[in-house]
């Protein structure tokens, strides 16, 4: 593989990895069968083989009702794996990228606190925070199986697709960018408004998304998510409207 210094994702096979490494096709990816970042050894031979690159951590456990019943899995993951890969980077020099997300604004469960405590294995590399749907995403999910889908009216909200999370990412590493960036949409919505538009543009029917002020069942979610896209901007990138974004990506899925 040469001496030349290499791009690796770290959570290849997750979401947000498979996005990123086909923005980035000269990438190297690694997921759970070939790496455990919960062992510092594992990180280590990571940014090694790096030569000293960029590490690009997306790995996470995601589902929040397994971090509500797994707390140890999940410190081990989220916490003790981003601070061993954030160590193997500081020791060899690397530039290191974590993803953090939305959700750290307002910590109401497991999932958010330990990505909150992740946030700080970046000591001199790149933490962005963000929000992103997909294919698979539960509202989709549901609203494509004309399941009646209650969403909340309050909060605000600023969702990207995976893949423009994905390039925007990317276009902040080619600038060398270090720090706190937030990642999200130009203007926010509440899950209403975006599982309205969602309805409005696949043609399915309106009576599908119930408008409630407040979600009684499952694990407490944070309502209020805004993210601050001032420091995007300040590296010269400007996200999408969420509704461009979105009109975008059905476009695909249908
Ligand atoms: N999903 C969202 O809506 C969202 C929103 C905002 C921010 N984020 C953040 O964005 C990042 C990527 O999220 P995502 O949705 O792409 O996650 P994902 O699809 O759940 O992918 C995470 C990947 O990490 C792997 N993994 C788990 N434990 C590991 C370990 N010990 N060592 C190595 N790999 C391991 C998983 O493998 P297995 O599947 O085999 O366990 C999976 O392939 C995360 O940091 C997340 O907190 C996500």
């Amino acid at each position: 593989m040469g001496n030349s210094k290499k791009i690796v994702i770290v959570g290849s096979e997750g979401r947000l990895g498979k996005a990123l490494s086909k923005v980035i096709p000269e990438s190297i990816g690694f997921d759970k069968d070939t790496v455990d970042i919960t062992k510092y050894d594992d990180a280590r031979k990571i940014v090694e083989l790096s030569n000293s690159g960029i590490i690009i951590n997306t790995v996470a456990i995601t589902n929040v009702d397994e971090c509500e019943k797994d707390f140890e899995k999940a410190w081990n993951v989220n916490v003790i794996g981003a601070y061993n890969l954030g160590k193997a980077c500081k020791d060899n020099n690397a530039y290191f990228v974590h993803i953090s997300t939305d959700y750290v604004k307002n910590p109401t469960n497991v999932y958010a606190w330990t990505k909150r405590f992740s946030e700080s294995s970046v000591v001199d590399g790149l933490l962005i925070r963000t929000t992103f749907y997909f294919a698979s995403h539960w509202l989709f999910q549901k609203l494509l199986n004309n399941e009646k889908t209650e969403l909340i009216t309050e909060g605000f909200w600023q969702p990207l697709s995976v893949n423009t999370v994905a390039k925007i990412i990317y276009q902040l590493i080619q600038r060398n960018a270090k720090g706190i960036v937030e990642v999200g949409s130009f203007n926010h919505c509440s899950m209403y408004e975006f599982g309205k538009r969602i309805v409005m543009n696949l043609g399915l029917s309106d009576n599908l998304v119930v408008p409630v002020d407040n979600i009684k069942e499952g694990v407490l979610k944070p309502i209020e998510r805004s993210l601050s896209i001032d420091t995007l901007l300040f590296w010269g990138i400007i996200p999408p409207r969420w509704e461009k974004d979105l009109d975008d990506f059905l476009k695909n899925l249908k």
